[in-house]
């Protein structure tokens, strides 16, 4: 049964549903841990809640990005770490965990990618950036993580309407409702093996 790991930075309703899928079975594996790099972040509490390991990691522990770097790939070995799951995680996932957990790192981002993604697209700011291009349609995607910034290849994507008069809230909500039906369905599919990266050039 393949160990996840699933990274947050805040509220951690993604990571809510995940643990859901994994309690009922849906998803057949397990959570080693749950990390944050905001030590009062509400997904800390609820892994605890859950009885998981809730780890705050954050480089403020560490003297650099090379220890930072390592102490990462450390914990995901002590782990057994099969699977790293990044949900509404906003820092940058260091490259060289990255190549390790090649193809097997998987983000969730609130907007059809490749529109809306990239340096300062996160949270709030990617809904305000989709009403303000007079979009008609939003989404979010489920895709594997490369080295390059939310451009790895997609997993699970599905639409929501942009409503008229829609505040970046209204449509972060609509969106957060598809997030927690695709994230655990892309999972699914990755542990299941019907889902994999393909070879990239
Ligand atoms: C989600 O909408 C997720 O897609 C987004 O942050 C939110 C976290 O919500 N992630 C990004 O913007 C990453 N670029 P949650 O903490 O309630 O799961």
């Amino acid at each position: 049964m393949a160990t996840l790991a699933v990274f947050c930075s805040g509220g951690g309703s993604n990571l809510q549903s995940i643990i859901d899928n994994v309690s009922s079975g849906r998803i057949p594996a397990r959570i080693g841990f749950v990390l944050s790099n905001n030590s009062v972040s509400r997904a800390l509490e609820r892994a605890r809640k859950h009885a998981i390991p809730a780890i705050h990691f954050s480089g403020i522990h560490y003297p650099g990005p090379a220890a930072y770097e390592q102490a990462m790939l450390k914990l995901l070995e002590e782990h057994a770490i099969d699977i790293i799951c990044l949900a509404g995680y906003m820092k940058l996932v260091p490259a060289q965990v990255i190549r390790r957990y090649q193809g097997k790192i998987l983000n969730i981002h609130p907007a059809l990618l490749p529109k809306f993604g990239g340096k300062g697209m996160y949270g709030i700011h990617v809904h305000a950036a989709v009403i303000a291009a007079k979009e008609k349609e939003s989404g979010a995607t489920v895709h594997f993580v490369t080295e390059q910034y939310d451009d790895g290849p997609v997993i699970v994507q599905q639409c929501v309407p942009v409503l008229p008069g829609d505040t970046a809230e209204q449509l972060a909500e609509r969106v957060l409702a598809v997030e927690h039906a695709i994230y655990p369905e892309a999972i699914l599919r990755v542990v299941s093996g019907k889902a994999s990266m393909p070879k990239l050039n």
